[in-house]
């Protein structure tokens, strides 16, 4: 058992009919995730992110498929699935008038936690998120970053192994974002916490998570560290620039020896190539044009994002597939009571 994934999903599959129009939110989604991984669900909006976290933390049935989530079958036991998973939602949880250390303690009491236990896990979590400066004071005198950090408190309140977390950081300051991510990587380092997490932030993905799930129109659509996806799929793009034309023309049969990507001209005096291999064939081909006598006046090497290796897959870019801000969860009976799931439910 220690070694079965904690997450199982197997052709997990959502359609939604309104006013009789049927979307397919998300098609076939397959994949494990090991114990202790931190994965980002990466996607524009509309993509399904949020509807394949809502089947996984037994929000909504799935249409077709299933899933086992710390060992439990999605469908059949879902309440055990509940009781040990921690869940925060795409909007922000929390009663406006209560205090934050109250919030977490009534939290405590909904996962059936005795008081004394409860109050000695709310004290460990106001100290290791960083909430101590204003644990008395009340949640609506918060700021987005520390409303976002008492979510995540809340939804580790009953100390679950796995930890779902809907955009995070969306709606949040740089700065936010940044401190928000450290405190995410330190509960994994100090608990082993899998943390499965959805953002349209790429930068995000890119620099923190290890595992990067693109997903795109209900599909996932890519699968890897973000420095295989960025290395296969784009590659870093090498530009060499030149005094003349001619020498341009020439330099593209010289790069092309050097690599099966297409070097292809850029301008009058450019030429360009995209390459996984850039850091060696940069130097390489600076070297190769200058034995042929041509004389490189620029050269530059650009490194891929995640926004490439979008762009790769699916001929658009994130943020021109993202058009705009994400959109709320639609109000659902589940949604509405409260965007932090517990187990009693
Ligand atoms: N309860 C619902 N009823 C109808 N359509 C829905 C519902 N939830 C999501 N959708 C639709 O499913 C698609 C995926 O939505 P969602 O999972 O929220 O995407 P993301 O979280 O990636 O932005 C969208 O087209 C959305 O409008
Ligand atoms: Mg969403």
């Amino acid at each position: 058992m220690a070694n079965e994934p904690i997450i199982q999903a197997q052709g997990l599959t959502k359609r939604f009919t309104v006013k009789k129009k049927t979307v397919e939110a998300v098609t076939d989604l397959t994949f494990d995730v090991g114990r202790g991984d931190l994965v980002a669900f990466l996607g524009p909006n509309g993509a399904g992110k949020s509807t394949s976290l809502r089947m996984l933390t037994t929000l909504i049935p799935p249409t077709a498929g299933t899933a086992r989530v710390v060992g439990f079958d999605i469908l059949k036991r879902p309440a055990d699935v509940r009781a040990r998973i921690g869940y925060v939602g795409q909007l922000t949880s929390g009663s406006f008038a209560q205090r934050v250390r109250d919030e977490l303690l009534s939290q405590g009491a909904f996962y059936g936690m005795p008081r004394t236990a409860a109050a000695k896990r709310a004290d460990e979590l106001i100290e290791s998120l960083d909430l101590g400066s204003f644990s008395t004071r009340t949640v609506q005198q918060l700021s987005g970053g520390q409303k976002r950090r008492l979510d995540i408190a809340l939804g580790l309140m009953h100390a679950p192994p796995l930890l779902f977390l809907d955009e995070p950081s969306t709606g949040l300051d740089p700065q936010s974002r940044a401190n928000l991510w450290q405190h995410i990587l330190d509960l994994r380092e100090q608990h082993g916490t899998t943390v499965f997490l959805t953002t349209h932030y790429l930068e995000e993905a890119d620099r923190y998570a290890e595992r990067v799930m693109v997903m795109d129109k209900g599909r996932v659509i890519a699968d890897d560290t973000a420095a295989r996806l960025k290395a296969e799929l784009a590659g870093d793009v090498l530009t060499f620039g030149f005094a003349t034309e001619a020498d341009a023309e020439h330099a593209v049969a010289v790069v092309q020896r050097l690599t099966d990507r297409v070097v292809r001209r850029e301008g009058t005096d450019s030429v360009v190539v995209t390459a996984p291999d850039g850091d060696s064939l940069l130097p390489d081909a600076v070297r190769a044009l200058d034995a042929a006598g041509i004389r490189v006046a620029r050269a530059t090497g650009v490194p891929p994002t995640l926004d490439d290796v979008f762009l790769a897959l699916t001929g658009r870019t994130l943020r021109e597939a993202g058009e705009g801000e994400p959109v709320e969860e639609p109000e659902t009976p589940e949604s509405a009571q409260s965007a932090t799931t517990g187990a009693q439910r």
